[in-house]
């Protein structure tokens, strides 16, 4: 197996300075990929893969319609948002025992913190957008590329639900929010690799499985702790889609990865690791305190609780949640003498390992389905 310098490009994956010096231009208005894969077609019309059927039926009837679906009318007061979260209130950042003497962010008052709670949620949902139109490129190259027809009918209603999510997510900011930010350079990284590799299954395993299970969780912990009646129902039927995205990425990975040799399941686990840490460095958020004129480094290493390493912040290891027992379903976290778990372990990840994969819970957080059979036992009253 390859050592972290040779995946990771630097020795140590914590070392800060080598995450903020990560730097990619993504402020042009298009940028151009190369994708490297074959285009399939495949003349085996029989619907042989049951679960991917089930699943295909399932999007047919779940969709919505981000125009007449959410509450747009709702008024959303920014400032009042932003002064909630503990970036916007400086007496819970003493509570969390965060010391600012000395740095910049000791002479601001009110006026700065809200400024700067501000820009994190407007990046925040940028970053969920270009995730969003990430997907939506990333799917429409699965139905490309997968060998298999009805892997090709669940991935077109996909390429249907992340046009929405990047509708719905692009009005959010234009007409709620003040400002976009452009994608940030480690998410940019990790769809360039996607995009780009000839094989198809690793768009499967960079999108299906890491982004979007990295964006299903946080979508969840956004969820809980936002007040914002047009946020939370918005959340609620993008995890809807998404929890069948995820599931799509297990049921097929599952088949085709009993399928491969040890070699060939080292180059896919590596894959997960490098992009798992990608996707970990992509919450570093330098681009915020660069808005505010603060160095990000001197930032980062403020606002970090005393005794809490990148290890252990309760937020940043739940967005794991899904990823992991998903990897561990692919027997991607077993192969090769358990390499992956270790690398997992290194980072406190495998606890999420025996939590309920994605392809099991995926009919659970159908929100759509519930909220009509909702209306029309409301109705039938
Ligand atoms: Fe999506
Ligand atoms: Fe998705």
């Amino acid at each position: 197996m390859a050592s972290d310098a040779e995946i990771l490009g630097r020795k140590n994956q914590d070392d800060l300075d080598e995450i903020l010096a990560v730097k990619a231009d993504y402020d042009a208005v298009i940028r151009v990929v190369q994708n490297n894969a074959d285009t399939i077609f495949s003349w085996d019309y029989e619907r042989s893969r049951v679960p991917l059927s089930k699943l295909y039926e399932k999007a047919k009837t779940s969709q919505w319609n981000g125009t007449t679906d959410l509450p747009w009318e709702t008024d959303v007061d920014q400032e009042q948002l932003a002064a909630m979260t503990p970036m916007g209130d400086p007496a819970m950042l003493s509570a969390m025992g965060i010391d600012l003497t000395g740095t910049p962010m000791a002479k601001w008052g009110k006026k700065e913190w809200t400024e700067i709670a501000i820009h994190e949620q407007n990046f925040m949902l940028s970053q969920f957008l270009h995730g969003e139109q990430g997907a939506l490129v990333c799917t429409a190259k699965i139905v490309e590329t997968v060998p298999w027809i009805d892997a090709k009918y669940y991935a077109a209603t996909q390429v249907m639900d992340e046009a929405r999510h990047v509708e719905v997510f692009a009005r959010y900011l234009d007409e709620k929010l003040n400002g976009h930010f452009p994608l940030n350079a480690h998410l940019g990284l990790l769809l360039d690799d996607i995009i780009s590799d000839e094989r198809w299954d690793i768009t499967y395993l960079g999108m299906q499985i890491m982004v979007e299970g990295l964006a299903l969780a946080a979508f969840g912990l956004v969820h809980a702790v936002t007040p914002e009646p047009l946020l939370r129902q918005l959340l609620r039927y993008v995890m809807s889609d998404e929890a069948r995205h995820v599931a799509f990425g297990v049921l097929s990975l599952k088949e085709f990865y009993e399928g491969l040799t040890d070699a060939e399941l080292a180059v896919r686990q590596e894959f997960a690791y490098e992009a798992a840490v990608r996707l970990r460095d992509r919450l570093v958020a330098a681009e915020v305190w660069e808005r505010m004129g603060v160095d990000p480094k001197l930032a980062i290493n403020t606002m970090r609780p005393p005794g809490m390493s990148k290890n252990d912040d309760p937020f940043q290891m739940m967005l794991f949640s899904k990823i992991v027992p998903n990897l561990s379903k692919l027997g991607l976290l077993d192969a090769n003498k358990g390499w992956l778990r270790e690398k997992f372990d290194n980072i406190g990840l495998t606890q999420f390992e025996t939590w309920t994969d994605t392809s099991i819970e995926y009919e659970l957080l159908d929100a759509v389905a519930q909220d009509r059979e909702a209306a029309a036992a409301a109705e039938s009253a």
